[in-house]
């Protein structure tokens, strides 16, 4: 949020009010003076300071989801329940959304987030974030299929895939599971990469994303991130 709308709605006047406070240099951002009204801020993760004192109000709000299978990725969908239905109405904000998306049928972690600049900064492909999948497929998984996600998998459309890890967890002729470690957000990735193996994906849970973990979290749940985990995202927002 702009730091002028954030001062104005913490009750720090008019927008004249807020520019003059900001001209006659009473306003800091984590003890550096502010020099315009239009610097994006987050006051969860900023310490902002007005002749001293540290601003209290936080209007944004960080919340990590354990999205069950049959629920969308989705702020408003006409079928389906959103992620954002999972949501209590108390701890609902205006302009929540889910920080990318996650198939219907695939469970595990989303962040939903009120802060709009945020989702676009964490997908930006430049930031490589990784995302770690727990999959459970319809064959074998042989000990050669490491490297061939490690190579990098073409799609019969001429996409390539950026080297992937995979982590065998166990290996049979009808069922198989393992871990997959990714580091771009193609549509069905994780489903279409299998599928070039030669397997189907039949169940997908998505355990971390960038620096966040799923932890235990039931399926549906969903908790406020830790004031640690608030603070890994300055890089992104930097
Ligand atoms: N890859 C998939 O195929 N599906 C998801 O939901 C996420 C990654």
């Amino acid at each position: 949020m702009r730091l002028d709308k954030l001062l104005g709605k913490a009750g720090y006047g008019s927008r004249n009010q807020v520019k003059k406070l900001i001209r006659s240099q009473q306003v800091r951002v984590d003890g550096e003076l502010a020099q315009a009204g239009n610097l994006n801020v987050d006051s969860n993760l900023q310490v902002i300071t007005v002749s001293g004192q540290s601003l209290s109000y936080s209007p944004d709000v960080y919340y990590l989801l354990n999205k069950p299978e049959g629920v969308v990725s989705a702020v408003t969908d006409r079928k389906h329940q959103t992620v954002i239905d999972l949501i209590a109405p108390a701890d609902r904000r205006e302009g929540l959304y889910p920080v990318g998306r996650l198939d219907r049928d695939t469970e595990g972690l989303i962040l939903i987030t009120n802060n709009g600049p945020l989702g676009f900064r964490l997908l930006h492909p430049k930031h490589h974030v990784s995302k770690t999948y727990y999959a459970e497929v319809n064959g074998l998984l042989a000990p050669d299929a490491p490297a061939f996600f490690g190579n990098g998998i073409a799609f019969h459309d001429g996409t390539v895939c950026k080297p992937a890890k995979l982590e065998i967890i166990s290996s049979s002729p009808v069922f198989s599971c393992a871990h997959i470690t990714i580091s771009e957000g193609k549509f069905h990735q994780i489903k279409k990469m299998f599928l070039a193996y030669g397997v189907k994906v039949t169940y997908l849970r998505r355990i971390s994303f960038a620096q966040f973990q799923l932890g235990e979290l039931p399926p549906g749940s969903y908790r406020q991130l830790t004031h640690e985990e608030k603070e890994l995202l300055k890089v992104y927002l930097g």
